[in-house]
C-alpha cells in the first residue's frame, strides 16, 4: 500500500493546482550544521521553487567519455546502494523523468516520484508511459514532504539536493518520512573534487592557451539552476543532524580537469574506457577527492 499523501499531489497537477505548489510553506526553524548554511539560506529563502525546470541544458550539446561515464556510474552506484528489494516502498525526492525510479519498480520495489516541477511531471508521464514500470507521482518539494510520518523503506535523492532551497529542513523531512530502520541514499556532485581544485590551479594557464574559454562558466562555477555547490564535509555536516552516516564512497575522477574530456575522446572507447573505469575504482575510498560523493544514512532517533 502506498502512503496516503497529506496534500492532494498524487497526480500530475492541473495549471491551477501548480499555484497551491509554488505557495508551499517556506522553510523555517532551520538548524544550521554549519553557520555558511545559515547564510545560504538567508539569501534563498525569498525564492520561489521553479515549478518550470526542465533538464534541457543538463546534458550539453558535446558529451565527452568523461561525462557519459560519470552519468551511468552516478546512476549505476546509486541504484546498487539503493539495493531495492521486492515490496519495498521507496520514494525518490527529486525524481525528475523517474528513470531511476522505473528501474527501482523492476527490482519488485514500490516507488513513488516527488518532483515540484510541472515539466519534468509531463517528461516523467511520458516515459513511464513507455515502460512496463509504474511510479507514482507527486508534485512536492523535500523541504514539505506529503507524507505521514515512516511510511518508507528508503529514500534516494540523485544529483537534486544542490538544487533545493533548504536542504536542511529536506534532511528533517527524509528523517520524518522514513522508517526507523530505513536508509536514505544521497549522491551529488563534489564541488571541492580533485578535478575542479586541479581545474582551478591550471585556469590561468588553460586560458592563455584557449581565450575563449574565458567566456564560458568554469565547471566548478555554480550552475545558474542550483543553489549550492556541496562537497564532502559540507554534506556530512548536514546528514548528521538526523542520520548516522553507514557509508561514504567516491565515484569518478577528474571530472573539470582542461582537455581531459577531449583527450579521452581522441582515444580509443576501450583506451578511455579502462582510464576512467581505474579512475573510478580508485575514487571509491575518496569521495572527498571524486567528483561524486555517495552516501547511504540511517536515521537517528535524536537530532544531536
Ligand atoms: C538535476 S535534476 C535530477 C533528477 C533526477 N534525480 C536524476 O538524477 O535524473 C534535479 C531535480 O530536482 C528537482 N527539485 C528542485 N528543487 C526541489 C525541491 N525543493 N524538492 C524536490 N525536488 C526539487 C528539480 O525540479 C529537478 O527535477
Amino acid at each position: 500500500m502506498l502512503p496516503e499523501p497529506s496534500a492532494d499531489l498524487t497526480n500530475i497537477p492541473a495549471g491551477r493546482r501548480l499555484h497551491e505548489a509554488a505557495k508551499l510553506r517556506p522553510c523555517v526553524n532551520l538548524i544550521s550544521p554549519r553557520p555558511e548554511f545559515q547564510t545560504m539560506i538567508q539569501n534563498h529563502n525569498t525564492e520561489k521553487i521553479d515549478l518550470e525546470w526542465n533538464d534541457d541544458d543538463v546534458v550539453p550539446a558535446v558529451v565527452y567519455p568523461n561525462l557519459d561515464f560519470l552519468f551511468q556510474q552516478m546512476l549505476r552506484l546509486t541504484l546498487k546502494e539503493v539495493a531495492a528489494g521486492h515490496g519495498e516502498l521507496i520514494l525518490d525526492v527529486g525524481c525528475g523523468r523517474a528513470i531511476d525510479g522505473a528501474q527501482l519498480c523492476e527490482k519488485g520495489a514500490q516507488v513513488v516520484g516527488l518532483e515540484p516541477s510541472r515539466v519534468m511531471l509531463v517528461r516523467a508521464k511520458e516515459y513511464l508511459s513507455q515502460s512496463s514500470s509504474r511510479v507514482a507521482l507527486a508534485q512536492g518539494i523535500g523541504e514539505n514532504l506529503p507524507f505521514k510520518p515512516h511510511s518508507f523503506d528508503k529514500v534516494m535523492c540523485k544529483g537534486a539536493l544542490d538544487h533545493f532551497l533548504s536542504p536542511d529542513k529536506t534532511m528533517e523531512e527524509i528523517a520524518r518520512v522514513l522508517k526507523p530502520q530505513g536508509e536514505m541514499i544521497i549522491s551529488i556532485a563534489n564541488f571541492n573534487s580533485l578535478g575542479f581544485r586541479l581545474g582551478k590551479r591550471l585556469y590561468p594557464v588553460t586560458k592563455f592557451l584557449s581565450p575563449s574559454l574565458a567566456k564560458e562558466r568554469k565547471p566548478w562555477e555554480l550552475p545558474p539552476d542550483h543553489k549550492y555547490k556541496f562537497d564532502y564535509p559540507l554534506l556530512g555536516s548536514l546528514v548528521k543532524q538526523h542520520f548516522e552516516v553507514k557509508k561514504a564512497k567516491g565515484i569518478s575522477l577528474f571530472f573539470g580537469l582542461p582537455a581531459w574530456g577531449s583527450l579521452l575522446s581522441r582515444l580509443p572507447h576501450s583506451v578511455s574506457y579502462a582510464l576512467l573505469k581505474t579512475l573510478d575504482r580508485l575514487a571509491r575510498p575518496f569521495p572527498s577527492l571524486a567528483d561524486v560523493v555517495l552516501m547511504k544514512c540511517i536515521p537517528v532517533d535524536e537530532p544531536k
